[in-house]
């Protein structure tokens, strides 16, 4: 690990792991970490720059080793919050929580909102669809003329009815369409529900969070792993844990092998391990999909930010296709625009992205996500203007043009580890690192947010709950199209 610390030079300091135990969260303001890239389960030495030119190289941890290393700050105090929190506050380490302090689960789609009106209108007319030949068939020819004309008249106003009435029907079918789907929709939606499995595995929430405080005590940079694990899981097909799954011999190329997450994403061994414990004590139970959306909250949680109370009952997929990663999940240039499309299209709004942006306030990018930003922002062969300059300064060093792929550096420059708002107080200060972030304060329909945010923390927490609610409700596999895995890499034989 290397870090740059207000300008000055210097290496990082290598703990003992013991020590790195009591150091479970180190922050220091005005200080930019840069860590190597740490692939899960990886192990070895690591290569990193510092802010003089030269390298530095040390040991490195993936979630499979048993420790965590942190580094020290020369000439700088460190905060230790976490841990800190957990012995004051938490003589046992795995408390449950006290629902009263839990966001309660968004109300906001539920049945209730959805539009569940019986369709009264519909079956009136679909009971008359034989009046117009009726009419024809009661026609009298031996009337005189103009009663056959004033019949005929008739007719033809029958007949102007009944097309009306035929394009009436059509309309109502296709309302019913609607209303179908919109009934499954709310259907799947709350087939997830709070307490879930209180009775089939009463023990479900908590060894996630067990498994989840065990993961973040060996490496605190899981915890921002998997809550993007689960981003990326809801965005391709829903939350149904399809990014989980490995390719299959001669099968299709799967999701986390997708360029959007090759070599960038981390904490399947924290989901399989949860997996396992669970499997034991209620084997076939509890689903791959849910362990990711309970992990997703703790990982927040533990790293000292909002804790909600998560909807479960998911059901796993059985399909995981590299394609629809790379179409569904945006890309960290995207335009605004564009970006509040893609999230519109799951379900998602422009508060949503503000919102869920704020997950960047933990966790690390690698340079290829900004690099042009540094060196050829929209093609012109210059850093991007809206970049702090001392930032640019410090990224181009970090990054250097001749593409760096395994360097990275942390998304919130002032707090790494820790889940808090100054995301946003960052992007204030034009120091946020990817496009899609900084963007958010020079576009009209954003910029309000990310001051407010900026403001308020625990409005900024608040409204994070309850998006990360709405974001594990997208695209939920109905009965019969998913299925409990037994393993969250494999679908089940
Ligand atoms: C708004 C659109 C988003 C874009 C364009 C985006 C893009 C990115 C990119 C490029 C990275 C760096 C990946 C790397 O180089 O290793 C990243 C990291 C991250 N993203 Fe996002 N992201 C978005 C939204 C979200 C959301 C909604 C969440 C969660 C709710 C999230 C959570 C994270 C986390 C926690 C990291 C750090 C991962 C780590 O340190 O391992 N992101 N994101």
């Amino acid at each position: 690990m290397h870090l740059i610390c207000g300008g000055g030079g210097g290496g990082g300091v290598y703990f003992h792991r013991s020590c790195a135990l009591w150091l479970l969260v180190i922050l220091l303001p005005q200080c930019w970490v840069a860590v190597s890239s740490q692939y899960e389960g990886e192990q070895g030495m690591f290569y990193s720059n510092n802010d003089q030119g030269g390298q530095e190289q040390g040991m490195f941890y993936g979630d499979d080793d048993q420790s965590w290393s942190g580094g020290a700050f020369r000439g700088g105090a460190f905060r230790d919050d976490r841990e800190r929190y957990w012995r004051e506050s938490n003589p046992d380490p795995y408390p449950d929580p006290n629902p009263s302090q839990l966001q309660q689960p968004d109300q906001v789609v539920s049945q209730q909102q959805i539009p569940n009106q019986p369709p009264q209108q519909i079956p009136q007319q679909v009971q008359n669809p034989n009046q117009f030949p009726q009419q024809v068939q009661n026609q009298n020819p031996n009337q005189p003329q103009v009663q056959n004309q004033n019949q005929n008249q008739q007719q033809v106003q029958n007949q102007n009815q009944n097309q009306q009435q035929v394009q009436n029907q059509n309309q109502n079918q296709q309302q019913v369409q609607n209303q179908n789907q919109n009934q499954q929709q709310a259907q799947n939606q709350n087939q997830v529900v709070r307490g879930f499995y209180d009775q089939s595995c009463p023990s479900a929430e908590s060894v996630v969070r067990r498994t989840m405080v065990d993961s973040f005590r060996r490496n605190p940079l899981l915890a921002a792993g998997i809550l993007r694990l689960f981003f990326h899981d809801c965005f391709v097909r829903g939350c149904d844990g399809s990014v989980l799954l490995d390719r299959k011999p001669g099968g299709p190329i799967p999701e986390k092998e997708s360029d959007v997450n090759n070599n960038s994403i981390t904490g399947f061994r924290v989901i399989d391990d949860a997996k396992k414990r669970l499997e034991r004590m209620c084997p076939g139970v509890v689903s791959c999909s849910d362990i990711l959306a309970l992990a997703a909250r703790d990982a927040v949680w533990i790293s000292g930010g909002p804790r909600w109370s998560v909807p479960t009952g998911r059901l796993d997929g059985r399909v995981s296709l590299a394609t629809e990663a790379d179409n569904e999940i945006p890309p960290p240039d995207l335009r605004i625009r564009d970006l509040r499309k893609a999230f519109l299209a799951k379900g998602l709004n422009t508060h949503d992205v503000v919102t869920l942006s704020g997950a960047h306030t933990i966790g690390r990018a690698h340079c290829p996500a900004f690099e042009d930003r540094l060196y050829n922002f929209s093609a012109t062969n210059a850093p991007d203007p809206t970049l702090n300059l001392s930032l640019l300064d410090s990224l181009q060093k970090i990054c250097p043009r001749v593409g760096n792929t395994t360097f990275t550096v942390s998304l919130d420059r002032q707090t790494q580890v820790l889940f808090d708002n100054s995301y946003y107080v960052q992007l204030l200060a034009s120091n946020g690192l990817l496009q899609t972030d900084q963007q958010l304060l020079f576009d009209a329909s954003t910029a309000g947010l990310v001051r407010a945010y900026a403001a308020d923390s625990s409005m900024f927490f608040r409204a994070f709950a309850k998006a990360m609610i709405k974001l594990s409700r997208v695209g939920l596999k109905a009965p019969g199209e998913g299925e409990i895995r037994k393993h969250c890499r494999r679908v089940n034989p």
